[in-house]
């Protein structure tokens, strides 16, 4: 009987979910119209947006929207194609492995055609030659007129970029790499590195909309780096057509011109001083997020209840195999990190077994298998705690074991581990913000896009903090209530 409300509890809790949850709705519209125009294909873009002229974000109406010249290029391609164009933002050093994996149909993310790349994806004809600059503290432009002086200084540069590996070839640099643009420019802004090799255009950009920068004098070697698309190795299907894009703007210099209108749209953002009206200002990002997170939490402890109910259930099993295997199972759930299965999960098996889960459902299956592990403990521990009387009672009249086990002892397990259950539920919530490492446009994904935006290091992350720690609150808040309800049933 209680049983069956915990079950009822749940399933209401993942309908609600699901309505609030646009994305499905979405979905399955997209699905329709796919059916009824085949044509209509989705072409999947990769960029990293924290690249402007070329690829950022930009805030309208409080929503995110991606823009700069390279999704212009983009748009051009998909038009040419009859193609829908989707846009993946994510890491710049994730675009390679994402396309590698099938995720994505192309990269246009201002990625330099190197060697190295070369040997593990195809590239386009290129389609604009930006140069390397050396971007600094205002203060300090005149430190550095050649690359001499950066030898043994601290220098920022993005995670997988070519300005990585300049980085690296000055001599004694201490170099700090670090996911996106705006991670280097705080890194320079705090003081943290001297100096950072940036693009060109990128740097003026942010001497533009940021105080405190300047470009250097000093200019490394071969600093004229080209630009081109990158697709998956072998698929010269798609590169045929990309091509014939590029060359037709090439031919009309559209590039230059989407660089020109970038730079114009590029205004930078006003964030506001205030916390309340910035949280306002940021509202979407932020309402986008949380509708992730709660679905995330939500799908992730129903199906580790389940998973979880059923390890235990092996783990009690008696027969020596299934026990075994329930135990290695917890083991190895509980003792290495969330982060290591998020991605063994997400790209491991996509390398290894060719199983490409969608971010989302990479993150639904981690979430779920590691609470599993957490509840089957949380489980053996109720099962065990149930007086063994109850069974005994339970089978002296006649009931087999099964029955026994679901009518008497599991109902009891459960209500006693409530609270245990409860805490597992709010852990979840929180842990949840692991995903969006891998690109799930999760509450702490949204957060990081905003700090981004803003170059806050505070605000986006205390506003992602207090919403969290809301839904935590309102969590356990029904919890209690839920609890309660339940043992007030057993005074009557
Ligand atoms: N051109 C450089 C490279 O290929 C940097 C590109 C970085 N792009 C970005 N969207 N953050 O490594």
């Amino acid at each position: 009987m209680r049983l069956k409300k915990i079950t009822h509890l749940m399933l209401a809790l993942l309908l609600t979910v699901l309505a609030v949850y646009p994305g499905y709705a979405h979905a399955e519209a997209q699905n329709a119209s796919a059916s009824d125009t085949p044509e209509k294909k989705t072409i999947k873009v990769g960029l990293s947006a924290d690249f402007a002229p070329y690829e950022f974000i930009m805030t309208v109406d409080g929503n995110s929207k991606i823009v700069g010249s390279d999704v212009m290029i983009a748009e051009q391609i998909a038009s040419d194609m009859g193609a829908e164009l989707q846009l993946e933002n994510m890491p710049f050093d994730s675009l390679l492995p994402a396309l590698q994996s099938g995720r994505i149909d192309m990269v246009i993310s201002g990625m330099t055609p190197t060697d190295e790349r070369r040997q593990n994806v195809d590239f386009s004809d290129l389609y604009y030659v930006s140069r390397q600059v050396i971007l600094t503290r205002a203060g300090d432009v005149d430190k550095y007129k050649t690359m001499d002086e950066l030898a043994g200084k601290p220098i920022g540069v993005q995670t997988g970029s070519i300005q990585e590996e300049i980085a690296n070839g000055i001599p004694d640099a201490q170099v700090t790499a670090v996911k996106s643009i705006s991670d280097v420019v705080s890194l320079l802004l705090s003081d943290r590195v001297d100096a950072a090799v940036f693009e060109g255009p990128v740097a003026e950009s942010q001497v533009k909309n940021r105080a405190g920068l300047g470009i250097a004098e000093a200019v490394p070697e071969d600093s004229d780096t080209p630009m081109a698309i990158a697709v998956e190795k072998g698929n010269t299907g798609l590169l045929t057509q990309i091509n014939s894009t590029l060359e037709r703007l090439n031919s009309e210099n559209a590039v230059d011109e989407y660089i020109r209108q970038a730079n114009e749209m590029n205004t930078g953002e006003t964030a506001p001083g205030n916390i309340f009206s910035f949280f306002w200002k940021y509202r979407g990002f932020y309402g986008d997020g949380v509708k992730y997170t709660l679905l995330l939490s939500a799908l992730g402890v129903l199906f580790g209840f389940l998973i979880g109910l059923l390890i235990a259930l092996l783990r009690l099993s008696g027969v020596k195999i299934l026990k075994w295997i329930a135990v290695v199972y917890t083991e190895v759930l509980r003792g290495t990190p969330m982060l290591v299965q998020l991605l063994i999960i997400h790209f491991g098996f996509a390398t290894a077994f060719d199983i490409k889960f969608t971010v989302l459902q990479s993150g639904i299956i981690t979430l779920s298998i590691n609470s599993s592990a957490y509840l089957a403990e949380i489980f053996r521990a109720g099962i065990q705690g149930v007086d063994k009387g109850q069974m005994e009672a339970a089978r002296s009249l006649g009931m087999p074991y099964g029955m026994a086990m679901r009518t008497i002892v599991i109902p009891q397990a459960i209500k006693s581990v409530l609270p245990a259950i409860g805490n597992e539920f709010v852990v979840i919530i929180k842990e949840s913000s692991i995903v969006s490492f891998i690109g799930v446009a999760d509450l702490m994904f949204q957060a990081n896009a905003v700090r981004t935006l803003t170059y806050s290091g505070l605000y986006p992350l205390v506003i992602a903090a207090a919403i969290y720690l809301v839904m935590t609150l309102i969590l356990s808040k029904l919890l209690n209530v839920f609890e309660r309800r339940l043992s007030a049933g057993d005074n009557r």
